[in-house]
């Protein structure tokens, strides 16, 4: 366990497969995952098996917030591609439930997963991608110390038409400040 303020972060159980897969096809939630097409319960349980499969660090870890007493199911993050040599890792995140949006969830998550990887799993560069028409996400990265470094021009297609895709990270010493 990952434990924050309001937030924990514990690994994934097959039956939470279930709510990620309605939370997965809401446009809304998908749109800033790139994931275009509907996703199904065998496709998950696909993911499920796959990811049991790869490394520690690199499992996704279910997000829960504390509501009164107990411990709510609210979305799922992890760190991918880690890269060793270099001590570099991505970062992405979702919180499917969208009554939890604006209330700073996101950005807890995010510097919770900032000290886990840099603290625990002693990375010295952690990066994510971004369409530069989620607002909310790059505004939850900026707040939790990201630093804008660079930005794929029209790398990215949906509704219709090309968007650009930031590029955001974190270094080590900058997080330690
Ligand atoms: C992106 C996501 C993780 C952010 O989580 P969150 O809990 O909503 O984020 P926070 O509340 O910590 O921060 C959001 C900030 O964006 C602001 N915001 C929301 N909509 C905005 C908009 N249209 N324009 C500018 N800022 C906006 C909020 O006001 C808040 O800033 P503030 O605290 O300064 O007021 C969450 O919304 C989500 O999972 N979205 C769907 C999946 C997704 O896009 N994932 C990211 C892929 S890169």
């Amino acid at each position: 366990m990952i434990d924050g303020d309001r937030v924990r972060l514990r690994h994934v159980e097959r039956e939470d497969l279930p709510q990620f897969v309605e939370w997965l096809n809401d446009p809304e939630v998908s749109q800033g995952l790139s994931m275009v097409t509907p996703l199904s319960m065998a496709e998950e349980e696909n993911w499920f098996d796959k990811m049991l499969k790869s490394p520690n660090e690199e499992r996704p870890l279910c997000i829960e917030a504390k509501q009164d007493d107990r411990w709510q199911l609210i979305g799922n993050s992890s760190f991918f591609s880690i890269d060793w040599r270099n001590r570099a890792g991505e970062l992405g995140i979702f919180i499917g439930d969208k009554t939890y949006w604006d209330q700073g969830y996101g950005t807890e998550v995010v510097r919770l997963l900032l000290h886990h990887g840099f603290s625990t799993l002693n990375l010295f560069r952690i990066f994510l991608r971004v369409f530069e028409d989620n607002p909310r996400a790059i505004r939850a990265y900026e707040k939790a110390g990201f630093i804008h470094e660079g930005r794929q021009r029209q790398a990215e297609y949906h509704d219709g038409q090309f968007h650009d895709v930031l590029f955001m990270s974190v270094l080590r010493p900058e997080w330690a400040e």
